[in-house]
């Protein structure tokens, strides 16, 4: 069974890895795997208690991202919708590697938004060094109405001492992908990089990302490798100097701690018909020196 307290539910992998779910947000806070090494960040001025969402771990980005379209249902929420501010129920089970949690409308929530929804994520230890987990978006609806929603789990990635993002790079995965980038007022364009890097301040929506690549942390033994399913668009963020020192809830030089890389579905809205229920699935797998980092997908 997992441990759980007043804020969080902690599990334990078969084979000793740990992760720490915070019932806000459902947001994973902690991964670490069996070499003892924190993979995720979560900045130090951020807390499981709230009131803010968390800054840091995996929030759920849902029934939007980024800032809210400015027609019904979405008009009156904030930036990467609500799931990320509300408590989540956990579902209760005998598993110390799984946790189930839950969200529907509460009274809170139907103050913003309309529709009728259930929200079901599902986070996993296995063995080897894997943390999955499993968005479920199903449209309870009776009515003829489709249930229209983009979803991304907004991964803060936490580099290993001595290295920063910009030793950090993707495999050629993201290589002659188009991408819309934020910092440059959504301009277009195609990645012509070999192999991405994390310059400066980033925000990139890249379309149609491969359903698997693989991160390297620079000279460290350290990467992940990630595996998706209906998860086609990817993010790339990193707020950099400026933008970092800004934000009331990063630490300070948080930026060079961690790098975003957020699957989602976020290039338009899906409209679940009622009675459905849409998937979204992301596998991470710490790589150590303990699991030799592949050269690219190809060797996986
Ligand atoms: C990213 C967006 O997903 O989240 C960025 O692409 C945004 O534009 C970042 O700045 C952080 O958002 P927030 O709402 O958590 O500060």
């Amino acid at each position: 069974m997992a441990e759980v307290d007043d804020h969080t539910v902690k599990l334990k992998g078969p084979g000793g890895a740990a992760a720490t779910i915070a019932l806000l947000g459902a947001t994973v806070v902690s991964f670490i795997p069996e070499d003892g090494e924190e993979r995720l960040f979560k900045s130090s001025k951020s807390s499981v208690a709230g009131p803010k969402p968390v800054r840091g771990g995996i929030p759920i980005v849902w029934p939007c991202f980024g800032p809210a379209p400015k027609e019904p249902p979405f008009d009156k929420l904030t930036q990467h919708g609500f799931a990320r501010s509300h408590v989540w129920k956990y579902e209760q089970g005998n598993d110390p590697a799984v946790a189930v949690f839950t969200l529907e409308p509460n009274a809170d929530i139907k103050k913003v938004y309309a529709p009728d929804f259930r929200l079901k994520y599902t986070v996993k230890l296995t063995a080897g060094d894997v943390l999955e987990t499993t968005l479920d978006v199903t449209n309870p609806s009776t009515a003829s109405d489709p249930l229209k929603f983009q979803a991304l789990l907004h991964s803060y990635f936490r580099l290993p001492e001595g290295t920063l993002p910009s030793d950090v790079t993707i495999d050629d995965s993201l290589t002659g992908l188009r991408y819309k980038d934020k910092v440059l007022n959504f301009q277009e364009g195609t990645e012509d990089r070999k192999s991405f890097t994390f310059v400066d301040e980033t925000d990139r929506v890249y379309a149609d990302a491969p359903k698997s690549f693989v991160v390297k942390y620079g000279k460290s033994q350290q990467g992940l490798k990630f595996e998706f399913s209906n998860l086609g668009d990817l993010v790339t963020w990193n707020p950099h100097v400026e933008k970092s020192a800004s934000m009331a809830d990063m630490e300070e030089d948080g930026w060079k701690k961690f790098i975003c890389l957020e699957p989602g579905h976020v290039h338009d809205f899906i409209n679940l018909q009622p009675g459905q229920t849409w998937t979204g699935f992301q596998r991470l797998t710490a790589l150590s020196a303990r699991l030799s980092l592949p050269a690219n997908n190809a060797a996986l």
